[in-house]
């Protein structure tokens, strides 16, 4: 194994496809959490340069997590798109509304279960990019798929793009969970596919998979939540194929954020809050939080950037990161 740290380009060349952190010196350590940042990330991105990099993956120093950071093709505008955003009222989902609609989206029609929340959104985004530039329906995903995707296709004939995001985290109310998380994330997903497919008639499209950092880092403290984003990522990576990919003309990409300052974070329940609670405090504490502006961001850079299959890190408010493993 080689690799070469020059000091002007905080960049890692390796002969193999990882570089463990624990064979670096502190020198080579420090260069590297600078590469977790993102202007190396787009410096890198810009030069059309394939490098593979190792980053501590907080909890343990000597572990570590491959990502491939390199030139995409797979990039697309949101302009003039249509977008359907489950759980689009607060949170994550609005501000991807948002940053879609930053990015030229002709419409985004927000899908959820909070009419409040679905009223005020509608207010926010319409006054900031123009009255006819966002819709609310309410819609439970568990229970108004067929409803709910009738009624959008009736009306707007076309849609370009699927944001899956309306999600809990509740591993005491497990079949929820995985009904919210997974079984209607399908569910969404497969209708949409079927619509968007070129060999079915459709313009082809983009659906965007809100998976998380549970999706492929594994801690103790939220196995049913965990389990729910491991699906999710297994879901895009094949349903979003290369081979799916070339026949439907369909993309399919995983979008991962880090812990996000949103009302699913206000209280996460565990199994059993008395056995973990300590441990899970203490955890939580340690962890490089974002603001949900961030993840809005990050959506629009995964939309231009990410091929079909792939999945993308944002975490610590840093700039999107593929990941590999
Ligand atoms: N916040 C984080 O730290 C974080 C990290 C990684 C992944 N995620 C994922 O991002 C997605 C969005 O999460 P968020 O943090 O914005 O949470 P949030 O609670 O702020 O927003 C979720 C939205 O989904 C809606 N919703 C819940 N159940 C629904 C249902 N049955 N039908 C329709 N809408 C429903 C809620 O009303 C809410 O508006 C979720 O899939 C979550 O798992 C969040």
């Amino acid at each position: 194994m080689s690799y070469i740290l020059p000091d002007e380009d905080f960049m890692i060349l390796a002969e193999s496809s990882l570089i463990r952190r624990d064979y670096l010196t502190i020198k080579e350590r420090t260069r590297l959490d600078s590469l977790a940042c993102g202007y190396c990330h787009k410096r890198l991105l810009n030069q059309k340069q394939r490098v593979v990099v190792a980053q501590s993956d907080y909890t343990s120093f000597n572990s570590y997590i491959p990502f491939t950071v390199t030139q995409r093709n797979g990039g697309k505008e949101s302009k003039n798109k249509v977008v359907v955003i489950t759980g689009g009222a607060t949170g994550i989902g609005l501000h991807i509304a948002d940053n879609y609609l930053k990015h030229g989206a002709k419409l985004t029609i927000l899908l959820d279960i909070n009419e409040k929340h679905g009223a005020d959104a509608v207010k926010t985004l319409t006054t900031k990019h123009g009255s006819n530039k966002a819709v609310f329906i309410k819609c439970d995903v568990t229970t108004d798929l067929d409803t709910v995707s009738k009624k959008i296709l009736d009306t707007y004939k076309t849609v370009d793009i699927l944001v899956n995001n309306a999600g809990i985290l509740d591993d005491q109310a497990w079949k929820k969970c995985i009904d919210i998380n997974v079984t209607y994330l399908i569910g969404w997903a497969m209708k949409f596919w079927d619509h968007m497919r070129k060999d079915n008639g459709g313009k082809g499209g983009t659906i965007v998979n809100l998976a998380s950092i549970y999706g492929y880092r594994v801690e103790p403290y939220l196995p049913v939540y965990q389990a729910s984003k491991f699906a999710v990522l297994g879901f895009t990576r094949s349903l979003g194929h290369r081979d799916n990919y070339k026949k439907t003309g369909v993309r399919v990409v995983a979008i991962c954020p880090g812990f996000t300052e949103t009302n699913l974070t206000v209280s996460p329940k565990t199994w059993d809050d008395v056995f973990f609670s300590v441990d899970f405090t203490k955890y939580l504490n340690a962890q490089a939080w974002q603001k949900v502006e961030a993840v809005g961001k990050a959506a629009a850079d995964v939309f231009e950037t990410a091929e079909s299959g792939s999945a993308w890190l944002i975490e610590g408010g840093r700039p999107i990161v593929e990941v590999v493993n």
